[in-house]
Parts: structure tokens; C-alpha cells; sequence
């Protein structure tokens, strides 16, 4: 028998405890032995939930208890997470999280910590919800060198833009009804401004390239200023607007990850990825390239890949190798966010196509007017912010101003 504990009884933390009741019996049989929730740590009390008298209010409990092999992290934040969460890998318990701030943050630490002391810190959870991809990067295509990852991996804003897109809802109503659903963040600002994104793609550069990539490091832009307006005239051209988290090796070597709003052409599958699912698309040079596609987000979704972690780990009895990165104390494999290049989307007020060509060049796709004077397109070359500032200038010299522009994705 295997007795596992929950640090964190909120959205994730019930959803392990009530999962696993649920599918005891098979998860009992796919572990080839019995389990048993042990404990659960929160400073609330639960008398009306069945597993209301296994509520602790002290970690040294879960600590002096040898039968805990596992321990489900799901309090959010780096502290205390990261204080409980270390000391249980240096009492010898394995750790499964869905703690990305954690992971982006202390990551390298831990992951250090857990091979000490020959046990196993577990993060499938902390990246796209249900969707498997931790394990499928350091194992399933563990033989291919990757060139890049590009994802919708926020499923509030994915949420968000669709109301906004699909039921004319406004931002603030998307918002509530998110976290009504228990998506958000419990500060959504997290996931409005991309940070929660962009932990998320710290956690999958760290493991596809093998170094540490700190949120510090990547260029951040969330979706509070997409107007209704754009994600409407991009639709028009061919195009949908979606938060995109990418990383990509360039031919120096370095990696230049990203958070951001992109247009993403609608033959692409990640502008197919609605509500709060989520998608990864990963290239490989064995692969090509293969995408991930699931709930990004809520109870039972998280819960599952919490779970699958506890199972894996109840069938070891040794670090897993391969599941690691390197700490670091230099970004010099990092590029800078100024040698980004795209092409771009652009809404600019009324102007002469010619104008427009002195600027941007050759525009052989679709340039459309509105009826209230405004002009957008997408350029046929890719530009840098440089170049977008440049072009800004010589536009604004002719009385002409840009009003929004977004990369467009090659993914
Ligand atoms: N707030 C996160 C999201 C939860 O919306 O994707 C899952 O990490």
C-alpha cells in the first residue's frame, strides 16, 4: 500500500482528491497496488466533504508519515510551495505540482533537490492542463533535436477572445465567466498579461533545450489591448488573433522565446483551438512536427495530470533521468527580443496604397478599406520592431498613423 498526501485543497487540490475516489479501483489496478489518500494539508477545515477528517494543518505530519511515497502540490505560488515542496523531496517523497510559477521559478532547484535524494519532482500539470506533454517531450520524442514550440497555452484569454470573437461578449464579462468556470488565476491578472503563458513556455524551453529559462528572459505581451475591431477585420483577411506562446532555436544557436499576441493564418490548426482548450505544436527534426490538443484548464482537467504523475510515480523507485534541465547563471543562450522578425498584420488609418508600398513594399495579399476610412493587410515581409518603428515614423510623416499591428505566426 501507497499512501499519498494534497498540499492545497482548492480548485486543482479537490479535483485530485475527488478524481482519484472516483477511479480508485482502476487507478489501483494500473498502479499494481493499493493506494490510499493519507492527508490533506489546508488551512480550511472541510466537515461537509467526505474526506473532511484527513485535513491537517501541519506539513511534519505528511513529513514523519514512511508510507507517503507522493505528494500533490496545488497551493499556487512560489512560497510557501516551494519551502514544503523542497522539504518533501529531501524527506524522500516524489512531488507532483501544477504549480507553474513554481516550476518556471525554482524548477532547476528542485528538479537538482529530487535527484539528491532519488525521488522525482513532477510537473506534467503545470503546461497545458490535461493535454500530455511534459512526459511526451523528454520521452516519446525524446530522439528529436527541436527547433521549436509555438501554443495557445492560457486558457482564460483563449476563452476570452473566443466570447469575444464568436457571442460579441465584452472583455470584462469573458473575464467573470472564466473564472466563474475556474480557469483564471485566482489575480487573472496573470492570465490577461500573458504571464501565466509565459511561465508556461519558461517550463517548455527549460525541457526542450536544457537550460533554465527564467520568466525574467521573455518578451510579454498579454491581450488587455486586442480590440473587438481587429480580431474582426484579421477574420476578414484570413486570420485569427490568439495569445501564442512560442520558443524557437534561430540558426545562431541561441532560442528566443516569446508571449504575445499573433494573427495565426486560419489553414493553421492552432486558430481552430476555441475556449478554453489549448494546443502545442512542437517541431522536431524527427517529427517534423506533432500537436498537442486539450483542456488547458480547470478542475478535473489538471487533476488528471496531477494524478497521472502520482501514478507513475507509485511504479518507480528512481529519478527519471531525462526529466531535467540545467541551471544557470548567464541568458547568453537566450536572444535578445529585438531580432524577432514577422510579417505583420497592420490597421492603419486611411491611406493610399502607394504610401503604403513606399513603406512596406510589395503587398500582394489583400488590403482591405473600411467604411469608417481605415486601411488593413499583411505585409509580405517579415519585420522587426525596428523595422514596425521605422515604418511608423515615415507613415506618421505623411499623416498617417498605425493603430495596431500583431505578428503573424509560422508555427
Ligand atoms: N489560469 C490558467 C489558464 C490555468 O487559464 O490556462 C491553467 O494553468
Amino acid at each position: 500500500m501507497v499512501k499519498f498526501a494534497v498540499l492545497g485543497c482548492g480548485v486543482v487540490g479537490s479535483g485530485v482528491v475527488e478524481l482519484f475516489e472516483k477511479n480508485k479501483a482502476l487507478i489501483e489496478k494500473r498502479c499494481g497496488q493499493s493506494l490510499e489518500m493519507g492527508y490533506i494539508l489546508d488551512l480550511r477545515d472541510f466537515p461537509d466533504r467526505p474526506y473532511g477528517n484527513k485535513v491537517v494543518k501541519s506539513l511534519d505530519v505528511i513529513l514523519a508519515d514512511p508510507e507517503v511515497k507522493v505528494v500533490a502540490e496545488c497551493m499556487g505560488g512560489t512560497e510557501p510551495a516551494f519551502t514544503f515542496v523542497k522539504s518533501c523531496l529531501e524527506a524522500g517523497k516524489s512531488v507532483a505540482t501544477s504549480n507553474k510559477e513554481l516550476v518556471a521559478a525554482k524548477g532547476d532547484i528542485l528538479l537538482q533537490t529530487a535527484k539528491e535524494h532519488n525521488v522525482n519532482f513532477f510537473f506534467e500539470a503545470s503546461v497545458g492542463g490535461a493535454i500530455p506533454i511534459i512526459r511526451p517531450l523528454h520521452k516519446c520524442l525524446a530522439a528529436n533535436d527541436f527547433t521549436a514550440i509555438a501554443g495557445i497555452l492560457n486558457g482564460t484569454t483563449n476563452f476570452i477572445l473566443n466570447k469575444m470573437i464568436k457571442e460579441n461578449m465584452d472583455f470584462s464579462t469573458a473575464l467573470a465567466l472564466a473564472q466563474e468556470k475556474g480557469y483564471a488565476e485566482k489575480d487573472p491578472t496573470a492570465d490577461v498579461e500573458g504571464h501565466d503563458a509565459c511561465r508556461k513556455i519558461c517550463i517548455l524551453s527549460s525541457l526542450a533545450f536544457g537550460k533554465h529559462v527564467y520568466p525574467e528572459s521573455v518578451y510579454t505581451k498579454g491581450i488587455r489591448e486586442v480590440e473587438l475591431k481587429d480580431v474582426e477585420l484579421a477574420s476578414e483577411l484570413g486570420y485569427t488573433i490568439k495569445l501564442i506562446a512560442r520558443v524557437q532555436r534561430l540558426e545562431n544557436g541561441k532560442i528566443l522565446p516569446t508571449v504575445m499576441p499573433m494573427v495565426v493564418e486560419e489553414d493553421n490548426l492552432l486558430s481552430q483551438v476555441n475556449g478554453v482548450y489549448n494546443a502545442v505544436m512542437v517541431r522536431g527534426d524527427g517529427i517534423s512536427k506533432a500537436m498537442f490538443y486539450g483542456r488547458g484548464a480547470g478542475k478535473f482537467p489538471t487533476a488528471s495530470a496531477v494524478l497521472g504523475d502520482m501514478i507513475e510515480e507509485v511504479q518507480l523507485d528512481h529519478t527519471i533521468p531525462s526529466q531535467t534541465w540545467e541551471n544557470v547563471n548567464s541568458t547568453d543562450f537566450i536572444e535578445d527580443f529585438a531580432a524577432f522578425t514577422a510579417k505583420r498584420y497592420v490597421r492603419t488609418t486611411g491611406a493610399q496604397a502607394a504610401d503604403l508600398t513606399a513603406v512596406f513594399g510589395q503587398l500582394t495579399g489583400t488590403t482591405l478599406n473600411t467604411a469608417d476610412g481605415e486601411t488593413v493587410f499583411i505585409t509580405d515581409t517579415a519585420m522587426n520592431a525596428a523595422d514596425v518603428s521605422a515604418a511608423e515614423e515615415k507613415l506618421a510623416a505623411k499623416g498617417i498613423k498605425v493603430l495596431a499591428q500583431y505578428p503573424v505566426l509560422v508555427s
